[in-house]
């Protein structure tokens, strides 16, 4: 990524931001895991928007007083003995290299530096990423408890609506997370037989995944085989494939921190049984008539409760219910998310949004029929465009013809 990206970024949110104000934003550090073992460290989600730095503890800092605006980084200091164990960390003057950021410092510099700014201001604002339990949350009590002068503000919401728009590099991440995850999904469509575990499958996802660089998934792989289908977030994926069994798998690579997020449903012997095949077709009708609406302007909830209606109807064809209230025995999620550097690109609760250019959605339209251990969902990843929207999962293929097809030169 540019270095100015990260600038502008920076630029909207300081526009966006009171006079008389501080942001600050953890890098974050990697949880524990058990005995001296932690989990893999990724940045604050937010942080990595504003820096493009991907390591952990580094702190920035953006401040607007009387409308003059200031920016600093506050980096771990050096530590040999530390980095002859763990690797070399970033240094003060790579910094302005990644992300424009000319005011270096470091960490031990930080505490007298906030306490300075806020001693020598009457009030003052410190917008604080509290996003559900992160260490920002803590901070905030630490700060709130010390001074009295301060108004504590969220900027998560903020900066995940800067978030909502790609950028063309972002846009060109996702597509290469897409790219990746598609030759996953057709590896393991090729492997599949009846007799084998869904975890069996699952690894052949893996493989190409990490052939490709890749090194986190968007979220952990669900491979669900016949009724296991109908469970929503089902991923033991322990269980053995059926002949004549569906599969549904839901899954993405993540490419340096932006994700694909894709799902197919195939048979494991590679031919729809008729049932199958008229429930997998009510599902891809929805899907192609949702994706058909996605353009500028449009209202994500208006759609979202379209589609259920859609869904509905189609549930009704296929004589599982008489009445469309009946649809969330049936189906019981959203019709998709805002796709990007987090797979749910930040939760903005009940918010509406209207599509715009460079935003990218998802379509996951499903129907689950537990009693017949059938569940089919067919995710695509949609960017909406000026004149209405590109599918960026176009090259995964996705009718029962295709599938068959592809199967058949197994
Ligand atoms: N598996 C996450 C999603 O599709 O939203
Ligand atoms: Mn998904
Ligand atoms: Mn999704």
């Amino acid at each position: 990524m540019n270095k100015k990206f990260y600038k502008s970024n920076r630029n909207k949110v300081l526009n966006k931001i009171k006079d008389n104000s501080l942001l600050i934003l953890f890098a974050g550090n990697a949880p524990k895991k058990t005995a001296d073992e932690k989990y893999k460290f990724t940045p604050n989600r937010n942080f990595y928007y504003l820096t493009g730095i991907d390591e952990e503890n580094h702190i920035l800092v953006l401040s607007k007083f009387s409308g003059k605006i200031k920016e600093y980084l506050f980096i771990k200091e050096v530590d040999p003995i530390v980095e002859k164990w763990e690797g070399k960390t970033i240094r003060k003057e790579e910094v302005p290299e990644i992300c424009d950021i000319e005011d270096v410092r470091y960490l031990g510099e930080f505490n007298n530096f906030i306490d300075k700014i806020i001693s020598d201001n009457e009030e003052i604002n410190i917008y604080l990423d509290l996003e559900k339990e992160n260490s920002s949350y803590k901070y905030a009590s630490e700060i709130k408890s010390k001074y009295y002068n301060l108004n504590i503000k969220n900027s998560f919401k903020l900066i995940g609506n800067l978030r909502l728009i790609k950028s063309e590099e972002e846009i060109e991440r996702i597509r290469k997370a897409i790219e990746i995850t598609i030759e996953g999904v057709e590896t393991l469509m090729k492997n599949s037989r009846s007799g084998m575990k869904e975890y069996e499958l699952e690894a052949y996802f893996d493989f190409i995944c990490k052939k490709n660089g890749v090194n986190d998934f968007a979220f952990k792989t669900i491979a669900a085989a016949g009724k296991n289908a109908t469970v929503l977030h089902y991923v033991n994926n322990d269980s053995e494939l059926n002949n004549g069994d569906l599969i549904l798998f839901d899954l993405g690579a993540q490419y340096k921190y932006y994700n694909g997020d894709i799902s197919r449903t195939f048979p494991v012997n590679g031919k729809f049984t008729e049932r199958q095949k008229e429930v997998y077709n009510a599902v891809l009708r929805v899907n192609e008539k949702v994706i058909k609406e996605m353009r500028p302007g449009v209202s994500f909830l208006e759609l979202n409760s379209k589609a259920r209606e859609w869904i509905a109807e189609e549930c009704i064809s296929l004589g599982l219910m008489t009445n469309k209230d009946e649809v969330s025995k049936f189906y019981y999620h959203s019709i998709g998310h805002s796709l990007g550097m987090d797979t749910h690109d930040i939760e903005l609760e009940n918010r509406d949004v209207i599509l715009e250019a460079g935003m990218v959605y998802t379509v996951e339209p499903g129907i689950y029929i537990e009693e017949e251990k059938i569940g089919v969902r067919i995710e695509d990843d949609i960017l909406i465009t000026e004149n209405g929207n590109e599918v960026l999962t176009k090259d995964m293929i996705k009718t029962i013809e295709e599938i068959e097809t592809f199967m058949e030169t197994r």
